[in-house]
């Protein structure tokens, strides 16, 4: 068989046998499914061997990149030496020991490591220990949980009854009952009466979360999830203060504070944690992606001292787990992640450019059709407007035809790997992998210029 008959014949199987996520398959009908083949550092490869720069991290996981041959390594022998048993009842060396270097890692008390293998498990993990905790210390109509519009937080249904996106509940609804939401942080969309002043709309943001609260009834509401820095709607900062006022809001009325780190810990931020670059105490932080950069599924929640405490005691379990949780290759894969952080200062190499990179995509602004250029570290939005002077938006079917029909195949074809999403207003989603620097910011902001300029002139 030749190799452009292998080629095809794997198209064939792609459209005949693989459903892919979130992907209106009949897009594919008369076109190519893209197949990704090999990676290496911040670029990846196609079955043709054409190059892209890897601008999303794959799905914000590659922290590292592509292609590190001590991270495969490492889960070989492990695999070798014990490829699995359960965290249920038993632990095995490489948990125990990863359990312990994320203890050290975390912020104040996160001491106890719960392992899933996804977010989406880590959020629902963490919503269900809110509600086990709250029965075992006396206060079990607390069940309720807060989140942000917009915000994603998860597809499992009680993950998806946190997620904040309307449009990807609706098909599998009724959902389980509790999720609330509260105002988002976008001060590029904030209400007029605080639009004019950042910490006035912090400080707006936080009070709708107690006016919340105070709605639902305090002895209702079990826990908040906030990302430190929102990725769905296009990277919505926390403004100056609002981590702090929303840290009181919770000691005041006794809900958990849980920062889904999903996205942002793992140096996606220049530090390990995001709660730690925002300077607030959580509860719980859930994880996922970037522990393991993607080279084996692994994600989890680090639970305070304080949440441990009463199950402690007698016969108090957490009746919850996984089968594959905390996957020893996984763990194994995790730590040989964290050792090149360390060795290469990945959190230096995030702190060093970060403004690079932000004044390197603000060069965009000269295009009429850049709003806005938002985010934190290696995490960046740019949402498209008809008028940058009004901020009108784009009507949904303008919105079909620039991103469905033009942006994502032309970014794509242009050799970037990023989003182009309007689960929110439309943005354009970066998150490159943390070894990048200059050279690959400029790659980003060019192809982002050519394909943002052609987009303008089809509007
Ligand atoms: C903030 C956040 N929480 C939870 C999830 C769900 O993670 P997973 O896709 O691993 O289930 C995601 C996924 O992108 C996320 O960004």
């Amino acid at each position: 068989m030749t190799s452009s008959d292998a080629i095809s014949d794997a198209q064939d199987a792609a459209k005949r046998n693989l459903w892919l996520h979130f992907t209106r398959m009949s897009a594919y009908e008369d076109s190519d499914v893209p197949v990704i083949v090999r990676g290496s550092g911040a670029y990846v490869y196609d079955q043709h061997g054409k190059r892209y720069l890897d601008g999303l991290s794959g799905l914000f996981v590659s922290q590292v990149g592509h292609g590190r041959i001590e991270i495969a390594e490492a889960g070989a022998r492990q695999a070798a030496e014990l490829a699995y048993f359960p965290l249920w009842s038993y632990a095995h060396p490489k948990a125990i020991e990863l359990a312990a270097r994320l203890a050290d890692l975390a912020p104040g008390d996160l001491n106890r490591v719960f392992f899933t293998t996804s977010g989406s498990e880590a959020v629902e993990s963490a919503w269900k220990l809110a509600k086990q905790y709250f029965k075992l210390t006396g206060e079990p109509g607390r069940y309720k949980v807060l989140s942000r519009d917009i915000a994603y937080h998860g597809t499992s249904m009680g993950a998806l009854a946190v997620t904040g996106l309307a449009d990807i509940k609706h098909p599998f609804e009724p959902l389980v009952p509790g999720g609330v939401r509260v105002p988002n942080t976008n001060f590029y969309r904030a209400p007029g009466f605080v639009a004019g002043d950042e910490v006035d709309f912090g400080e707006w943001a936080a009070e709708e979360i107690e006016r919340t609260i105070l709605r639902e009834g305090p002895q209702s509401v079990a826990a908040i999830f906030l990302e430190p820095v929102q990725n769905s709607g296009g990277c919505f900062p926390p403004p100056p203060g609002y981590f702090q006022r929303v840290r009181e809001i919770c000691d005041e009325y006794g809900v958990l504070l849980v920062s889904d780190e999903v996205i942002c810990a793992f140096g996606r931020l220049g530090y390990y944690f995001g709660a730690q670059r925002y300077e607030y105490q959580p509860d719980i932080i859930t994880f996922a992606k970037g522990v393991t950069s993607g080279y084996s599924p692994l994600g989890g929640m680090l639970v305070s001292d304080k949440l441990m405490e009463p199950f402690n005691a007698g016969t108090a379990t957490f009746l919850h787990g996984v089968t594959f949780a905390g996957h020893p290759v996984s763990c194994a894969v995790a730590l040989a992640n964290l050792d090149i952080f360390e060795k290469e200062d990945l959190l230096g190499n995030v702190r060093a450019n970060e403004a690079a990179f932000r004044s390197t995509l603000e060069k965009l602004y000269d295009l009429p059709i850049v709003g806005d250029v938002r985010g934190a570290g290696y995490f960046y939005g740019i949402e498209m407007v008809k008028d940058k002077v009004t901020r009108e938006t784009f009507t949904d079917e303008e919105s079909e035809r620039l991103l469905r029909g033009f942006l994502s195949q032309a970014l794509f074809d242009a050799g970037l790997v990023c989003r182009a999403d309007d689960r929110g207003d439309p943005v354009i989603q970066l998150a490159p992998p943390l070894i990048c620097g200059q050279e690959h910011f400029d790659e980003i902001e060019q192809i982002l210029r050519s394909v943002l300029s052609e987009a303008w002139t089809r509007l």
